[in-house]
Order: structure tokens, then sequence, then C-alpha cells
């Protein structure tokens, strides 16, 4: 079967399916394995800290794969971003993920590189608003994702639905995807392409500790901690304080308070100090998709699976043939 949607023809890759951006995680040996496996890769320009090692990362890319990958620079976390955006202008880079707070000045900017832009969101109204500023494709994160989340945001079924009926521009849906099933779930919903985080996280390929791999084998999401950390909005109050700080401090400092408020719970918020020696502590940054973890196979295995059981499940629909 040809997977071809709006989306594999956007990113030329053979299969829709995008690895998600993953802070301190996303290099670029592990884009380049995805890319390698028929899906989309996509290196997180704030793990390569400076432009210079941006450069040099891209290129470490380029040498591992022939494929297609993209780099996700997201507002508020990724350091010197606009020079970092040059340097994936520079360095050829096809597709430009935009994520999180308005990035109305970086998609411009894509734009008139001749490049394709993509904003990650997790509202409706805010991909409607990417779509306006000439947004290619919007990504989408229902509550069942991992990541910042958004006072306004909706489950991941509700919210791919409602955007299928109001977008133009190509939707790629995100938050508790992780196998055949959700995969398909989220093209009949209407998107036309499926982003993982978390699921990419349980590949042998993964930059982090076997023993977190292990935890997200175990991982449950009916388990109370992780349902409450998943699921629950931002606070509504701590939402609106921050809000009401906007313009009265420098923009950096702003946004490190809004992320405090987006991100939400304490396990992000310890995580810049412990990522690096200790990820076991980071019980929580994994969401819902690890109810289809259950083991830890390569990125390709993993790719292969999610198509070929695809494929199985549609063949068994007699109903397509009656
Ligand atoms: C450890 C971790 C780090 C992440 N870092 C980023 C990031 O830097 N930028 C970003 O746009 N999204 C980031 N995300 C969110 C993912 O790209 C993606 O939107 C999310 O994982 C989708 O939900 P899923 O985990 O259910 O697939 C991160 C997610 C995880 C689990």
């Amino acid at each position: 079967m040809k997977w071809k949607t709006r989306v594999s023809e956007l990113l030329d890759c053979e299969y829709p399916i995008l690895q998600g951006a993953l802070s301190r995680i996303g290099n670029w040996k592990f884009a380049a394995s995805v890319s390698e496996a028929g899906a989309h890769g996509c290196l997180t320009a704030a793990v390569s800290l400076t432009p210079q090692n941006l450069r040099d990362d891209i290129r470490r890319c380029k040498d591992a794969t022939d494929k297609p990958f993209s780099v996700n620079i997201t507002v508020g976390m990724c350091p010197h971003i606009d020079e970092m955006l040059e340097v994936c202008l520079e360095e050829g880079i096809e597709v430009i993920e935009t994520a999180v707070f308005s990035a109305d000045q970086y998609g411009k900017r894509i734009k008139e590189a001749g490049r394709k832009w993509i904003h990650k969101t997790a509202t409706l109204k805010h991909a409607l608003h990417a779509e306006k500023q000439g947004a290619d494709a919007v990504m989408l994160v229902g509550l069942e994702g991992i990541g910042f989340k958004n006072i306004s945001q909706l489950p991941t079924m509700t919210t791919i639905a409602w955007a299928a009926a109001h977008m133009k521009v190509p939707i790629i849906a995100a938050g508790g995807i992780g196998d055949a099933r959700t995969f398909l779930g989220a093209l009949a919903l209407g998107a036309e392409g499926v982003m993982m985080g978390t699921a990419f996280m349980a590949t042998q390929e993964c930059p982090i500790s076997d023993r977190f791999k292990e935890k997200m084998v175990q991982a449950s999401p009916d388990n109370p901690h992780l349902r409450t950390t998943v699921l629950a909005p931002p606070n509504p109050r701590e939402y609106e304080e921050v809000m009401k700080k906007r313009g009265e401090m420098p923009l950096e400092k702003w946004l490190t308070a809004l992320e405090r408020v987006m991100l939400k719970h304490d396990d992000w918020r310890l995580a810049p100090e412990m990522w690096n020696e200790d990820y076991d502590r980071l019980s929580s940054l994994m969401s819902f998709a690890v109810t289809y973890v259950d083991h830890i196979p390569t990125v390709k295995e993993f790719v292969d699976s999610i198509i070929e059981n695809a494929e199985k499940i549609m063949n068994n629909w007699q109903f397509l043939r009656e």
C-alpha cells in the first residue's frame, strides 16, 4: 500500500509519520534513524545549544541519511532562535517546524526563504491562526499528549475531528498516538499524518537510559499519577496571573514564567537540573502513548509494526469489500 497523503508529499517520506521534537533528546543521530526508517525525523535545535553546533549537527545528520529531516525551533525554549533559524535556511533544511508560542515572524522568514513551514500548537484557534499566516501544515497536540499544555486544550479525538472540519492545510495529529490503531484513528479523524514523541522515546536508538525505557514498558495510562499529570490542563488562575504580567518584564523572563504554568507539573519544572543525570526521577515525562509500549524495538521495527498492523487491520475490515 502506498501511504501517500499531503503530509508525506510535503515531507517527502514513505509514511506520514513524524518524530516529535524532544528537548535534551532529539539529536541528529536519532532524527537520522527515524528518517532512515521511512518516517520523518526531527532534529530539535535546542539540543544543539549554539548555532555552530546546529550547523555541525545538520551536516552530521545529512551524512547519516540521504532522506529529508526537519528541524524544530521551539519558541521560548530554543536559544539564539534567530541565528538558529538562519542556520537551518543556510544549510538547506526544506521543512522547519516552529512550536508553542506565536511564531508568526519565524513563519514569515521561513516562507520568504521559499521553505516549508509547519507550526505545532494545542488548539484549533492557534492552528487556524498559523494557517492564515501561511503555514504549510499544522500539528495539533491533544490532551493525551505530553509537553506544553494549553488552558483550552481538548482530547485528541475532539481536537482533530473539529480541526478537520475547519482547516484547509493538512493536519498532523499528536497526543497519545503510538500504535497502528491510534495511527489509523487519527487518519480517520481527518489528519493526514501523525507525530509521536513518547512512542519514539521507547525505541533502542533513543538516547535516554534503559531504566527510563523500562519504566515506559511498565507504565499504564490508568496509573492515577500519570493520568492526572497528562490530562490535567494548566491551572486557570496561574495562567491568568502570568498573562497579566506580559509586557511587565523582559520577554525571555516572561516566557520562562509562562512555561512554568504551561508545562504545569513539578517533574518538568525540575527537569533542567535533572535531565542529564537522572532520567528515572522524571517519571511523568511520558504520555498516554505508553499504553502501547510493551517492549523496546528499534526505530525501524517500530515504524514497520505500525504500517504492517495498520494494513492488517484494514484488510480485516470486511465492510470495505461488501
Ligand atoms: C521529553 C520530551 C521533550 C519534549 N520537548 C519538546 C520540545 O522541545 N519542543 C516541542 O515542540 N515539543 C516537545 N515535546 C513534545 C513532543 O514533541 C510532542 O508534541 C508530544 O510528545 C506529543 O505527544 P505524545 O508524547 O503523546 O506523542 C517533548 C516531549 C517529550 C516527551
